[in-house]
């Protein structure tokens, strides 16, 4: 793979010229990105300026009218979500998105292809499948701290326990790019940390991250990179030092202030 500006690392996604229209709304325009393998990328900017809209084309949850995604060497531009999710993207939502009344393992274990009628019929086969399933999900819930919720059902958790099922979700399934969309948004800090620090772990066991958020005082110390997007477009990217001293991006983020935007800067 080709090596990227942002590090030498290869890149696991890129995406080029990627345009979203909602009517006669530029949501996103012309974005290039890149995502180096195991690094974790942040994308910052102003309530609006298509953050999410970025990452629900990446993961097929948005359809795009320009450009293209390309993960891991292949196209998957304008693929359908599951597909997208079958090829290592897995993603968390700006509101998590557990199903409530299921317990926080059976959260889990949900996320984990199923492994097709053949393997039901071998009833052996099949219990063995479940039991190393629960195994692996178990072993992702001490990980992550939230063991002991195991049966607990979902609704009866705080906004960052739930932020960690997610992420216990999307490890079920193996996935090779994570993709959050504000993973610590009204987290307490140190829960924040505690979610971030783990991350940091996964990513230095191979995991790649692409991130979401506008607590930059928190996420800051953990990332390698940063996009700054205002108005559909990126306007600057780089490392920290780069991105704070860049005079657009602290034009956007005090006018945004000047509106009364959340920004975090
Ligand atoms: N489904 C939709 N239909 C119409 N307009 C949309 C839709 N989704 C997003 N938009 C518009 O696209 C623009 C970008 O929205 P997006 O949600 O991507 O911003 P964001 O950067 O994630 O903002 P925030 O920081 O508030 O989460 C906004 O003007 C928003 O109103
Ligand atoms: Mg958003």
């Amino acid at each position: 793979m080709i090596p990227t500006k942002s590090s030498g690392a290869s890149r696991v996604l890129y995406t080029e010229g990627l345009s979203k229209f909602f009517d006669g709304l530029k949501a996103l325009d012309r974005v290039s990105i890149s995502v180096p393998e195991q690094n974790m990328v942040l994308v910052i900017g102003p309530n609006g300026s298509g953050k999410s809209t970025l990452i629900n084309v990446i993961t097929g949850f948005l359809k795009a009218d320009e450009g293209r995604i390309v993960f891991r060497g292949e196209e998957i531009t304008n693929k359908p979500p599951h597909e997208i999710f079958r090829k290592g993207i897995a993603r968390t939502f700006q509101t998590p998105q557990p199903l409530k009344k299921l317990t926080v393992i059976e959260n889990l274990l949900v996320a984990v292809p199923h492994p097709g009628e053949s393997l039901k019929v071998l009833n052996r086969e099949w219990l063995k499948y479940e039991e190393e399933c629960v195994e692996k999900a178990y072993g992702i819930l001490e990980f992550l701290g939230i063991d002991h919720l195991w049966d607990q059902e979902a609704y009866k958790l705080s906004g960052g326990q739930l932020k960690l099922v997610e992420v216990g979700r999307a490890l079920m399934c193996d996935a090779k790019l994570i993709v959050m969309d504000e993973p610590v948004a009204g987290v307490a800090p140190a829960l924040a940390r505690t979610i971030l620090n783990k991350l940091t772990r996964l990513k230095q066991s191979g995991v790649t991250f692409l991130i979401v958020e506008h607590r930059l005082d928190i996420v800051l110390p953990y990332v390698d990179y940063i996009y700054v997007m205002a108005n559909g477009r990126i306007i600057a990217e780089g490392k920290e030092k780069e991105i704070l001293g860049h005079s657009e991006v602290v034009e956007v983020y005090l006018g945004a202030t000047h509106r009364g935007a959340q920004c975090g800067v």
